[in-house]
């Protein structure tokens, strides 16, 4: 039998006051997968993360995390848990130095060897946030911001970190070399990845399986790989004109003729 998964949604439904944010979202993250939620702005992304970590309570429907209902948790419980957060517009505090930022992220433990040693991971996996260690934050690019809320959550050991947009407002290269490193934060910790993203380009290309979330429901599932190859994600997702989109099929056509 397959393996339970460590995290289940079950028809969730989350409002804003009288706003149904989301509409009946079911998913599942397998333990050790990277899975991705592709989705455009508004799209209800946000809402599902922090309907997760127990920051909004849902009205309706069931999180499931290692076999354990978690839909009413307070979020430092959800945490205590092993659900690490790196939220929307990454919430660093800018007063405090990078290395007091990643202490903020270990303050439920209290195991001094084991936080320091985390510390070096964290700076292993980010060395340029070990060049920063004493700087206060506020001064910091938005690429140095992202990898310290990743460091951060790190520092809480978590068994799932959740993503929100990772790549908003990075450049390409940084994209990129972010993304590197929350696949090697995968594969070396075993850590369980449940990433969103409006940039479905770097997602497909990350994750192992995706969701596609419009107006708060999911309207498609499937391995990343087969995502990638369908025409709807191609046009409306990966910004391929359909022209190009008709000009590969035919390429593909001719393929078949030889
Ligand atoms: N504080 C709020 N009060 C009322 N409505 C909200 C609030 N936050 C979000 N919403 C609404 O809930 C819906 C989902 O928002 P959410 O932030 O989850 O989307 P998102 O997919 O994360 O978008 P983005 O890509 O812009 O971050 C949107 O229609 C949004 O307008
Ligand atoms: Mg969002």
């Amino acid at each position: 039998m397959a393996q339970e998964p460590i995290l289940k949604l079950l028809n969730i439904e989350t409002y804003y006051g009288p706003i149904m944010a989301i509409r009946g979202v079911s998913l599942e993250v397998p333990e050790g997968a990277i899975v991705t939620v592709l989705g455009a702005n508004g799209a209800g992304k946000t809402t599902i993360l922090k309907t997760i970590c127990g920051v909004m309570d849902p009205q309706k429907g069931s999180v499931i995390f290692e076999g354990r209902e978690i839909q009413k948790m307070d979020p430092d419980k959800v945490m205590r848990l092993g659900i690490g957060h790196v939220p929307e517009g990454r919430e660093t505090f800018p007063f405090l130095t990078v290395r007091e930022n990643l202490m903020m992220g270990a303050y439920t433990r209290r195991d001094r060897d084991g936080i320091a040693k985390d510390i070096d991971l964290v700076f292993d996996y980010f060395p340029r946030l070990k060049e920063r260690e004493a700087q206060p934050v506020g001064s910091m690019s938005g690429g140095e911001q992202q990898m310290l809320a990743i460091g951060r959550a790190l520092m809480g050991r978590p068994k799932l970190l959740l993503l929100d947009e990772p790549s908003l407002g990075l450049s390409p290269k940084l994209v990129k070399d972010i993304f590197e490193i929350v696949v090697r934060i995968n594969k070396e910790q075993g850590t369980t990845i449940l990433l969103v993203e409006q940039n479905a380009n770097v997602a497909l290309h990350t994750a192992h399986f995706g969701y596609v979330l419009e107006v708060g429901r999911i309207v498609m599932e499937d391995t990343c790989e087969r995502l990638l190859e369908k025409d709807d994600i191609k046009e409306f997702y990966l910004g391929q004109k359909e022209e190009g989109v008709r000009g590969k099929r035919r390429w593909k056509k001719r393929k078949t003729w030889r």
